[in-house]
């Protein structure tokens, strides 16, 4: 008898533990499929934290499919109250990396201070605005929102709402 029992606790545990196994894989499973797709985090609002940034730090990240430049300028870096994204009492252009020509996504050459546009020769400052060949107008500013140190791209703050008054 003690043995029938001994077997029964046994595939009891066998059971609950095979039935604990299946729950928790079921769970990663669900949970994977409610997190959003990268393609829908980068479709709407994308918080970036600029703290970690140092002075003539630039970083491109995706957001709705888009490049955006960050360059935090530092003091040998001109400013232009125009554009520049002020977070505390430091200056940041943030713009669509997206060349006004024909879309070629320029490059940062940090030796000159300026963004080249391969494709046709185009050349943008720090500040993303058009300096040297086709571009006809600067690089475009997406809407932003600034919470303490962060970035939010893709709502229009107050600003953003500043900066594009400024341009008007
Ligand atoms: S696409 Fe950039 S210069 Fe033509």
């Amino acid at each position: 008898m003690a043995v029938e029992k001994g077997r029964r606790d046994f595939i009891g545990m066998a059971f609950a533990g095979f039935a604990a196994a299946g729950g928790a894989v079921s769970l990663v499973a669900m949970k994977k499929s409610w997190d959003p797709l990268p393609s829908v985090q980068s479709a709407g609002f994308i918080t970036v934290d600029l703290s970690p940034m140092k002075d003539g730090d630039m970083q491109t990240i995706q957001w709705r499919g888009k490049p955006i430049f960050i360059l935090k300028k530092g003091s040998d870096i001109k400013k232009n109250e125009k554009r520049d994204v002020v977070v505390g009492s430091s200056a940041f252009t943030v713009v669509i990396g997206l060349c006004t020509h024909l879309g070629c996504i320029p490059t940062w050459l940090p030796a000159k201070q300026e963004f080249l546009c391969a494709c046709h020769g185009g050349l943008f400052d720090a500040s993303g605005i058009n300096t040297f060949g086709p571009p006809p107008r600067p690089m475009d500013i997406p809407p932003f929102k600034i919470d303490g140190e962060k970035l939010v791209l893709g709502e229009e703050g107050e600003e953003y709402k500043k900066l594009t008054a400024k341009k008007a």
